[in-house]
């Protein structure tokens, strides 16, 4: 049987618990995988606790990346006892996720962990620093230079932010990290922030153009945090967009965009295998973080309704990895 923990709709009301399920229960898909780890993103806690309407099908086991070890493949790019990472597209919203001993997905939602690095690792990395790493990748391309400026990162604190700042530092780039978290700070420093400030003293002004302050940025939040990037933004600077943690709206004008040539970066990390594999490769390598035993948070299974609802109010820092089974590692 496996152990799962299931998100449920009865009477219009979102719910969730652990559940047992037979092999029959699992969603169709090329690769079965022997669950080791999962993770608790920001998504996957609105996801279980109802707060938005990310679950397209119910019921649906939640977790939206989960590593482990392959039990069987129909597909040739996999076998049995391969390390995999599985993520993105409908993994853990119209397909059953993570959080289950074993799972089945399509093949073009998992990776092979990269040579010399465990499954723990891998999914401290996650859906969270793999996004990371198509936001670096693309703002590289868009001109992002250590020689340039400094790069903001916002709610710092977070999942993909901590990894972008272990990436972004390791290349050259001075790193601001913004958080509501001056507590964190040491932590913080310790991924490679040159400097790290209060989110909440973050003055950007109210004109179209304000004092410009950055050359790149990395935003999780949207709403009002993304309006004041793209005031204070240096001229040819970029911003990633990837998260909406404070909020979908924003409203700027387009003096940034016409006058300071600012370039407005969308991240998505729902990719066709040619970018996953090669940005997994890249994960492996040039932009491999440095300190993911310090940005993983380990607890077991049982812990994982405590630990959605700390990650839903914001009481969490870096990533919260839940320990599924470790002997599929
Ligand atoms: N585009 C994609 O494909 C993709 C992929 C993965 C994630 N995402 C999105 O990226 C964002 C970050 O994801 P994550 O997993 O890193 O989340 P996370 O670990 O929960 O981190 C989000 C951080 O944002 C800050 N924050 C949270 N709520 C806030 C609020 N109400 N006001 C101001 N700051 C707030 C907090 O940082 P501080 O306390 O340090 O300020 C928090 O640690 C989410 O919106 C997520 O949905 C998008």
């Amino acid at each position: 049987m496996i152990r799962a923990y299931v998100v449920s709709q009865k009477d219009g009301a979102i719910g969730a618990g652990f559940e047992e399920m037979d092999d029959a229960a699992l969603d169709a898909g090329d690769v079965v995988v022997r669950t080791a780890y999962a993770s608790i993103n920001f998504k996957d806690a609105l996801a279980a606790t109802g707060k938005a309407p990310i679950i397209r099908r119910f019921p649906c086991v939640g977790g939206i990346d989960a590593s482990g070890t392959v039990e069987s493949s129909t597909s040739p790019r996999f076998k049995a006892g391969d390390k995999v990472i599985v993520h993105s597209h409908g993994f853990g919203v119209s397909h059953h996720g993570g959080y289950a001993t074993r799972l089945r997905a399509p093949a073009a939602w998992v990776n092979r962990v990269p040579d010399g690095m465990s499954t723990l690792e891998a999914i401290t990395i996650g859906v969270a620093g793999y996004t990371a790493a198509l936001a670096v990748e693309l703002m590289e391309l868009n001109g992002l230079k250590p020689a340039n400026g400094k790069v903001l990162v916002n709610g710092a604190s977070g999942g993909v932010a901590s990894v972008a700042i272990d990436m972004l530092s390791q290349r050259g780039f001075q790193v601001v990290a913004a958080t509501r978290k001056m507590n964190e700070r040491d932590y913080l420093m310790g991924l490679g922030a040159a400097e790290v400030v209060d989110a909440n003293g973050l003055n950007a002004g109210t004109r179209p153009l304000e004092k410009a302050l950055w050359q790149g940025a990395v935003d999780s939040l949207g709403g009002e945090a993304l309006a004041a990037l793209t005031r204070t933004m240096q001229r040819d600077g970029v911003i990633a967009s990837l998260g909406n943690a404070l909020g979908v709206e924003f409203t700027t004008t387009v003096m940034p965009f016409i006058l300071r040539g600012v370039r407005l970066v969308g991240v998505n990390s729902d990719n066709d295998e040619a970018l996953r594999d090669h940005l997994w490769k890249r994960l492996g390598t040039d932009l491999r973080p440095r300190h993911l035993a310090r940005i993983a948070q380990v607890k077991p299974f049982n812990e994982l309704p405590a630990m959605i609802d700390a990650v839903a109010s914001g009481r969490i820092k870096g990533r919260t990895v839940i320990e599924i089974d470790a002997s599929a590692a």
